[in-house]
């Protein structure tokens, strides 16, 4: 099974790298799954801002006059049978890194490629809810042809109060799984 991990945050290594590190370990002790798990940072990857010319949309992507790592993401996910995605709440919605990779994809809303894959996303946020951010991803995989899967009805928003500390947290998380 090939699973692709696409972290959102700007932070190396932020709170939304910890939990997709806590997902990774979990797939690997608890369900088996040790290889074939590959991590997409958004931030190492060159990601022009969208022009917004619709030579996408109307015509092809290979209209587009960016020319950057967009294409390699995608393919990416094409190849995988699972993907997990995960953005920090900025601002009450997603980054900014990630939806200008989602502006970028917005062809996909005209022409979905994901097929049912199952996707499962959430976000980290410092104390709010983070809904909105949420619909905001949600929305975007849905129109690209997705599943949104969640799992044992935890909430995709998950609030990592920003004074935490690590152990903590890593601690909790574990409890949940345990
Ligand atoms: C620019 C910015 C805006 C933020 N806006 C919110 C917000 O609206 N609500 C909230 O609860 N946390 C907010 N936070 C806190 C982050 O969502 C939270 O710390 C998140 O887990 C960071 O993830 P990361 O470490 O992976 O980047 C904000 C942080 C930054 C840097």
């Amino acid at each position: 099974m090939k699973i692709l991990m696409i972290n959102g945050s700007p932070r190396k290594k932020g709170n939304t790298q910890l939990i997709l590190d806590l997902f990774e370990r979990l797939l690997q002790e608890h369900v088996g799954i040790s290889q074939d798990i590959i991590t997409v940072s958004l931030r190492e990857k060159v990601i022009e801002l969208c022009h917004g010319c619709r030579g996408c949309m109307v015509n092809s992507e290979e209209f587009c006059p960016c020319k950057d790592e967009v294409k390699d993401i995608e393919n990416k996910m094409k190849k995988a049978d699972l993907i997990l995605i995960g953005s920090p709440v900025y601002v009450e919605d997603i980054s900014g890194l990630m939806k200008n990779w989602i502006d970028r994809m917005a062809y996909r809303c005209h022409r979905p490629f994901l097929n049912g894959k199952r996707v499962y996303l959430f976000t980290t946020s410092g104390a709010k809810a983070s809904n909105h951010a949420i619909r905001t991803l949600k929305h975007a995989f849905l129109a690209w042809g997705a599943e949104v899967i969640q799992w044992d009805n935890y909430s995709m928003g998950i609030r990592m109060e920003a004074e935490i500390a690590r152990e903590n947290l890593k601690n909790r998380l574990r409890s949940v799984y345990n």
